[in-house]
């Protein structure tokens, strides 16, 4: 079945095809998640925006000791705010899902799109976000380092965790739940990482 996204094969290419959710999300590199980006008509900022965030992922991944999908993190994390090409806010969550899904993206990268906002949000933050109803919080390591990533990069410029929270506090309040998860997700990468990140 012809992708969108396989590049590396031009003679299958076309952007009215669609592909199985089945398909390994291995299959997308990172070469292919910058053209989806650069073809869906992301600025130049936010190429170096996604182009950061993966930066910083793939340095988690050498760090911790769980086991990840180096390939999947890196594509996951190039597409993160693939919503961003059509709208800001936490709309981007959403847009970006229905993006990757018409593009045929497997199913392991829309969840790291829709499940990357700060630490997660439960299903009645979502809801009450006006998102389609669905699961946003991070599971899998490959979720969690990608939306761990995403909240200390800044811009393109990387930020301590303490800045990051001093963002997210100043918004939204220390009591707040999201901020909570935030400070759970750290610690949860901090014990993968044993001190070496
Ligand atoms: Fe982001």
């Amino acid at each position: 079945m012809t992708v969108f996204w396989r590049l590396r094969e031009p003679e299958r290419f076309s952007p009215f095809m669609h592909v199985s959710n089945n398909a390994p999300a291995s299959l997308v590199t990172a070469d292919e998640a910058l053209e989806i980006l650069r073809r869906s008509g992301a600025s130049n900022a936010l190429v170096a925006h996604c182009e950061a965030v993966r930066d910083l992922a793939l340095q988690l991944c050498e760090g911790v000791s769980v086991r990840v999908d180096r390939n999947l993190v890196e594509a996951g994390a190039l597409l993160h705010d693939l919503g961003r090409v059509r709208t800001q806010g936490l709309q981007h969550v959403a847009e970006g899902v229905r993006l990757a899904g018409q593009l045929g993206l497997p199913e392991k990268i829309r969840h790291i799109i829709q499940r990357h906002v700060g630490a997660g949000l439960s299903s009645i933050e979502a809801q009450e976000a006006g998102l389609p109803p669905g699961h946003y919080l991070p599971e899998t390591a490959e979720e969690k380092i990608v939306a761990y990533a995403d909240n200390l990069v800044y811009g393109h410029r990387v930020i301590s965790f303490e800045e990051s929270i001093q963002r997210f506090s100043s918004r939204l309040g220390l009591e707040s739940p999201v901020v909570r998860r935030m400070f759970d997700l750290h610690q949860e990468i901090c014990a993968w990482c044993d001190g070496k990140f």
